[in-house]
């Protein structure tokens, strides 16, 4: 049907297009015509105000606005073919009618796309995305992002604005909670879980979402933490540190980009041809479709780039932004920068095609009520299945820091709980930084979890200890701490404390939560931090003073459920820090992963070595750090030859024991280091991980098998090498816990064309 009208529609509108004037393109539309080719016959058919209007998205109205926007003259907008994409709508049923439209009463037919930020859930909210990669399960993040993009499907949307893979070494920025920590290698691995689970094995499918990796540049690497910020970063820690997971979502596939708000060394991403058509699109091969961020086309003249909107559409769209988020820089300016320039055409037709044959990919013209059915959104949103999916993940999300004289888990042991601090009973926050369609009354707070979960004998109390209208409040959490025989302490960030625009010069706790926690801490009695936060948290008066530590971030629905399972033992804790946690602010930004200095860091504060006075050497919790009940050790390194070269792999495997009388987790985690290269390599890099839950008693061996191009570098000249020489492979429990070194050589130098940290180590276990 749509092959006819299209036929249709070239006999009558094709001597009225601004673009096809020429005989070239005429030749083409017949070729095109025979060839079956609908985005080329489309493309043909389209002014250049329809072309145009291919690349605007149009926001629906944010969060509590959701689809506040779509008023009829909106609609009016779509009949004229004037927007290619909505953000910011949702709901099966009113999308329907806006996509009715688009597909009956717009002159070519061409269905929209309807896209959301679905980063951590839609309706079904779980972990944020810092946490789940806390889980060092690759695992939880296929099923969250299968789950939303169920959810977000049945609900009209075909596109979300994730995974965001941005690497940062500076907690400050507020966006570190969206992320996977500090690690190109952990980030790499975690991206394609994410496009895997949102786009499943068919984008076409009707339960799947294009995953759009963001946000492609260096948006972790801004100056100060502070966010938008410029990121004046060398070509190696690009390369090398803040694009490796941007490849590896692209080599599971991933269907687009987001670009980066911010510049690298004064050249805003919006903008970056060499990045963009460049080394994604060039070097790498991308061929799907890229959207700015929000209203980022026009910020290009904040940037000093662009003097008018029309210069900013004409650099974008030369760049390779295909579509405009919410500028209407595209919509409004760039047939003007067209008419200037024709040489724009060729950049803009490329735009529209990446942008039509997206929504090829996603059966639209097929079938573009696919999405819209609300007896299938009824009974998908908040399935039980994905309740207990959230539960399992936030179980696995949880870090211990720290459990002195294994006071954790509680079990029966406690007979008067006192929950404190009002972060308890907060479940506004544990829906994070991005919430979808979560609900806050849908939330099992991190008490009624515990209530829930303290088993019959117990009794729970509760107080606030801040409340703006009790002045009071923190005398009696004192008081009541003091008469129970076990504290849990809630305290931390609350979520608008993280999250865009939401840097943070001072990383320690709020003010009033460091009152009430010091305040708590110096009651006698046993006390148990639940640690909320969306970054890492400098928290030494803490890791000093309380018994034990958990890291539950914000865990989503099932937060308080969670919490319980890992306070009372019904699950062991396991999740690891994706990100050095600082004794102080100074001591960011920090990374595992430095380069060596030639005065390297010596304990003894009287050396002269590469260190503050005032501080230890290492951070407060490490990278790869997390606790577990059971005993785990870690033995019998092996490697299967002393050398590896580019045919033939290398593996290196080690023994997991559980001696103690629990189950608990280990994830074994192997670094590498590159002995003495032609330019300084990293202390430790991580390439390989695997989380195991054992038994007592039980045994297992974990395998990585790595080849030579993994142990590469960013080489001055713009090559991805590995040099012939010496490694060191370790093998830990966290990259300050190294307990067993061994010593390899890699015996010629290889040149390859991968980022090393996007490749992924195959893992066995036995
Ligand atoms: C954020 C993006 C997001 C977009 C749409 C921007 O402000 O930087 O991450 O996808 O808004 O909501």
């Amino acid at each position: 049907m749509i092959k006819a009208m299209l036929a249709l529609g070239s006999l009558l509108f094709g001597g009225l297009m601004v673009s096809v004037g020429d005989t070239r393109a005429e030749e083409q539309t017949s070729l095109s015509a025979e060839q079956g080719d609908l985005v080329e016959s489309l493309l043909l058919q389209m002014t250049l105000a329809e072309k145009v209007g291919q690349l605007n998205q149009a926001a629906g109205g944010r969060s509590k606005n959701l689809n506040s926007k779509l008023t009829p003259e909106e609609y009016d907008r779509v009949r004229a073919g004037g927007v290619g994409s909505y953000l910011h709508v949702a709901g099966a049923e009113p999308l329907r009618e806006l996509q009715r439209i688009a597909v009956e009463e717009s002159r070519l037919r061409i269905p929209l796309l309807f896209a959301m930020d679905v980063v951590h859930g839609y309706r079904t909210i779980f972990p944020v995305p810092l946490a789940i990669a806390a889980s060092w399960e690759p695992e939880q993040w296929e099923t969250t992002a299968r789950i939303s993009a169920r959810e977000a499907a049945s609900s009209g949307l075909h596109w979300t604005f994730a995974p965001m893979v941005d690497i940062t070494r500076d907690p400050r920025w507020g966006r570190v909670v969206e992320g996977s920590g500090e690690d190109p290698y952990l980030g790499s691995i975690m991206a394609a879980a994410q496009v895997h689970g949102y786009q499943g094995q068919d984008l076409a499918a009707g339960d799947t979402v294009m995953a759009t990796t963001k946000h492609f540049g260096a948006y972790g690497a801004p100056i100060g933490g502070r966010d938008y910020g410029s990121a004046d970063i060398s070509q190696r820690s690009l390369h090398e540190t803040y694009l490796p997971p941007f490849y590896a979502a692209m080599a599971a596939g991933t269907g687009g980009y987001m670009t980066a708000f911010n510049d690298i060394a004064g050249r805003p991403t919006t903008a970056n041809a060499d990045l963009i058509n460049g080394t994604l699109r060039g070097t790498w091969g991308f061929d799907g479709m890229i959207v700015s961020d929000w209203n980022a086309i026009a910020e290009l003249m904040n940037h000093g780039i662009a003097r008018t909107r029309s210069d900013a559409g004409a650099l974008a769209i030369s760049a390779g932004i295909d579509m405009d988020m919410m500028s209407l820089v595209y919509a409004d300016d760039l047939s003007a920068a067209v008419t200037r320039d024709p040489a724009l055409l060729t950049h803009l037709d490329n735009a529209v095609r990446n942008v039509l044959k997206a929504k090829q990919k996603l059966g639209l013209f097929d079938n573009p009520f696919i999405y819209h059915d609300a007896a299938k959104e009824a009974v998908t949103l908040r399935a039980q299945d994905h309740l207990d999916a959230a539960r399992q993940v936030a179980v696995r999300s949880i870090v211990m820091l720290k459990n002195d004289n294994a006071i954790l888990p509680l079990g029966g042991k406690a007979k008067r709980i006192s929950v404190i601090g009002s972060l308890a009973t907060d479940t506004q926050s544990q829906l994070g930084s991005w919430r979808a369609r979560g609900d806050k009354a849908e939330v099992v707070s991190l008490l009624d979890g515990i209530k829930s979960g303290a088993g019959k004998g117990a009794v729970v109390d509760y107080a606030a200890g801040i409340d703006p209208d009790n002045p009071n409040a923190l005398q009696e959490a004192v008081e009541l701490a003091r008469n129970s025989d076990i504290i849990v302490l809630v305290t931390g960030e609350d979520y608008d404390l993280s999250g865009e625009a939401r840097s943070r010069s001072d990383v320690s706790l709020p003010q009033e939560q460091q009152i009430l926690t010091d305040a708590i801490l110096a009651v006698d009695r046993p006390v148990i931090v639940a640690l909320t936060g969306g970054r890492p948290l400098a928290i030494s008066n803490i890791a000093e003073k309380a018994d034990a530590i958990l890291m539950t971030w914000f865990l989503g629905n099932e937060a308080g459920s969670a919490l319980a399972d890992v306070l009372f033992g019904k699950s062991a804790p396991g999740g690891k820090l994706p990100i050095s946690f600082p004794h102080t602010t100074g001591q960011v930004p920090y990374s595992y992963s430095e380069y060596p200095s030639g005065r390297p860091a010596d304990p003894d504060p009287t050396k002269d070595t590469n260190r503050y006075s005032d501080l230890p050497i290492t951070p407060l919790y490490p990278f790869g750090h997390g606790l577990s009940y059971g005993d785990i050790k870690i033995s019998n390194l092996v490697l299967s030859a002393q050398t590896v070269d580019s045919s033939t792999p290398l593996t290196i495997s080690v023994t997991l024991i559980n001696n103690g009388k629990i189950a608990g987790d280990e994830t074994v985690q192997l670094y590498l280091r590159d002995r003495v290269a032609s330019i300084a390599q990293p202390q430790k890099m991580l390439r390989g991980f695997k989380r195991l839950s054992l038994k007592p008693k039980e045994k297992r061996t974990v395998s990585f098998t790595l080849t030579s191009d993994q142990l590469a570098f960013y080489a001055p000249d713009g090559k991805w090498r590995s040099e012939a020489g010496a490694f060191d492979a370790m093998v830990g429990s966290s990259a300050e816990n190294i307990v067993l070194t061994s010593e390899f050589e890699l015996t010629e130098t290889v040149e390859s064309k991968v980022p090393a940290s996007a490749i992924a180590t195959k893992v066995a276990v036995k």
